[in-house]
């Protein structure tokens, strides 16, 4: 086993959009939604959802289409809503592991790396156990776990306090701008899956896990300048 010196030793990840394509169903069936409503969401509008609970979710996307519930009326639709999700999730397989992500989680595991997951889904465990994801996790942290949405950072402080480690000793991986403002707020380092035109805070961004290994994960990192949140 190759032994890395330095000052890591835990890594905690997103779920949706950072370790397993399921964004495109939260988005078909928020749609749904919407246009049972009266109205319609597009793509650009669900990417700033990434990372807001369920109930954020709904909230923001009837301010969009001027809808106005009762609390309860609420309730019921992001039931609904999740049960669309729900439907769409039982085609979930491990398939659906976005590229490079089980050969970097084997390395991780493999080196002693602590593991962790924070999701603000309710679904997590599901996913994870549909795409054979797992048993590579320390800690899962769910959206049954936490109380409070990104950018709050209770959900990684969660996983680092259950891991036992500091969140200096974490690296965290998020796709959202919202999670990685989480990150940085409750003093993680971040790396952020996607663009840098929009994960603008990370301490750095890769476009997703092709050809990510330890090494590199860690000379990233030394590249990088301190940045506080
Ligand atoms: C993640 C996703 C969001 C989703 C939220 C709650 O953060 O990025 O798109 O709305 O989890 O998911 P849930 O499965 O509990 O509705």
């Amino acid at each position: 086993m190759t032994t890395y010196d330095q000052s890591f030793s835990g890594v905690i990840f997103n779920l949706d959009g950072v370790l397993v394509d399921t964004s495109v169903y939260h988005y078909a069936a928020w749609r749904r939604l919407a246009n049972e409503l009266g109205f319609d969401i597009n793509q650009q509008e669900h990417e700033t959802l990434r990372g807001l609970s369920r109930m954020a979710s709904l909230e923001k996307i009837l301010e969009w289409g001027n809808v106005y519930l009762t609390e309860a009326e609420k309730l019921h639709m992001s039931d609904v809503k999740n049960n669309w999700y729900k439907q769409l999730l039982v085609s979930v397989t491990p398939d659906h592991v976005l590229a490079g992500v089980v050969p970097f989680l084997t390395e991780l595991k493999g080196a002693g790396f602590k593991i962790g997951l924070s999701s603000a889904s309710k679904s997590a465990r599901m996913v994870l156990n549909s795409t054979h994801l797992t048993s590579f996790f320390d800690v899962i942290i769910d959206g049954h776990s936490t109380r409070k949405s990104k950018p709050d950072p209770e959900c990684f402080l969660m996983a680092s306090r259950e891991l036992g480690l500091l969140p200096t000793r974490c690296v965290v991986f998020e796709d959202s701008h919202l999670g990685v403002q989480a990150g940085l707020f409750g003093d993680f380092t971040v790396i952020g899956v996607g663009s840098s035109d929009y994960l603008t805070n990370a301490h750095a961004v890769i476009p997703n896990f092709e050809n990510l290994s330890i090494k590199n994960m860690l000379g990233i990192l030394a590249d990088t300048p301190v940045i506080s949140s």
